[in-house]
C-alpha cells in the first residue's frame, strides 16, 4: 500500500468514526504523511483544519428556526455568477419554504423534490431520490445522500450499500417495505462528494416534512453526515452511538453508514448493537 494509499484509508476511517472532516489547504496528501509519520499520533484538530457542518446552521436541528432564505448557488458546476445569470436556482411558488410544509402526503414531496431546483445539484445529478417506503412506517432510516445507482433509479440504497442495509434491518426483523427510507439531501453530489451546509439548507424542508408526516416511532441516522445533521452537532460516530437521542421529539439511534461497514467489517457488530437498540426503542414504543 503505498502512503497515499494509507493516508486515504486512515482518513476515510476517521470521517466514518465521524470525529473530523480534513482540509489538507495546500498541503500535498504525501506531506500530510510526512508530518504523521513525524508526529506519532497526530493532534488532528490542531493540526488539520476542521471542515463539515457548522451545527449551528444545521436547519434540521434547528426545526422550526426553518432556513428562510434560498440555497446560495455554492456547488462547483458554474461559477456563483453564471449560475445567478442563468437563473439555475430557482425557488419558485412550488418549492418555497411554505409550499413544501404545506404538502399534505409524502407524494407531493416526491413530485416537490425531482422537479427542485433549489440548490444546483440537481444540473448534474439524473434523478431526484426523495425516499421509499411506508408512509406510516414506524422506522425512518436517514443516509447522506444519493450515490450513482441511486441518481440512477431515483431509489434510496440501492447499491451495494443499500443490499447491506437491507441485511441490517433484516437482522432486528425490519423489512424495507416496512421501514421509510430517504436522505438528507435528496439529489446526488457530484463524485459522491460530502453535501455542502448551503445544499443540506435548501433541502432540508423535504425532510422536515416527511418526518412530520410519518410520525415515525424512531429515526435511524446512517452514517456521520446524518447524526451529525439531524442532531446539529460536530460530535462523531464514535461518540453519538450507543444512546438514544431525540430529533425534535423522537427518538433517533446513531450508528454508521453501511458503506463505511463494507470498508471496515469491525463495525458490523456496533452497527448490530445500534439496530437492537433502535429496536427495543420500537418494541417499547409499541408496548406502551
Ligand atoms: N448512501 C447514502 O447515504 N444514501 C443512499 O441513498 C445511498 C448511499
Amino acid at each position: 500500500m503505498t502512503d497515499n494509499d494509507a493516508l486515504r484509508r486512515y482518513l476515510e476511517q476517521q470521517r466514518e468514526m465521524g470525529d473530523l472532516d480534513f482540509v489538507l489547504d495546500t498541503l500535498t496528501s504525501r506531506e500530510v504523511a510526512e508530518k504523521l509519520k513525524s508526529v506519532g499520533r497526530p493532534d488532528w484538530r490542531a493540526s488539520l483544519k476542521t471542515a463539515g457542518l457548522d451545527a449551528e446552521r444545521s436547519p434540521l436541528a434547528t426545526r422550526g428556526a426553518a432556513p428562510t432564505r434560498a440555497a446560495a448557488p455554492i456547488a462547483k458546476t458554474l461559477p456563483e455568477d453564471e449560475m445567478k445569470k442563468k437563473g439555475k436556482v430557482v425557488v419558485d411558488a412550488e418549492h418555497t419554504n411554505e409550499a413544501i410544509e404545506k404538502a399534505r402526503s409524502l407524494k407531493p414531496i416526491a413530485e416537490k423534490v425531482n422537479s427542485c431546483k433549489r440548490c444546483l445539484l440537481y444540473t448534474t445529478a439524473t434523478n431526484g431520490v426523495p425516499g421509499e417506503g411506508d408512509s406510516k412506517a414506524q422506522v425512518v432510516i436517514v443516509g447522506e445522500a444519493p450515490g450513482a445507482n441511486e441518481d440512477e433509479t431515483g431509489l434510496p440504497f440501492v447499491g451495494a450499500a443499500g443490499g447491506l442495509l437491507t441485511k441490517i434491518l433484516e437482522s432486528v426483523n425490519l423489512s424495507r417495505e416496512e421501514v421509510f427510507i430517504t436522505n438528507v439531501v435528496k439529489h446526488r453530489p457530484p463524485g459522491n462528494r460530502n453535501p455542502t451546509p448551503d445544499e443540506v439548507e435548501a433541502c432540508s424542508p423535504y425532510l422536515i416534512r416527511q418526518l412530520e408526516l410519518i410520525k415515525p416511532k424512531v429515526i435511524i441516522a446512517f452514517g456521520n453526515f446524518a447524526a451529525q445533521t439531524l442532531l446539529g452537532t460536530k460530535d462523531g460516530i464514535g461518540k453519538l452511538r450507543g444512546t438514544v437521542h431525540t430529533y425534535h421529539g423522537t427518538p433517533l439511534v446513531v450508528t454508521y453508514h453501511p458503506a463505511a461497514l463494507l470498508r471496515n467489517p469491525n463495525w458490523k457488530r456496533p452497527t448490530w448493537e445500534d439496530v437492537k437498540l433502535a429496536r427495543r426503542v420500537l418494541d417499547n414504543a409499541q408496548g406502551a
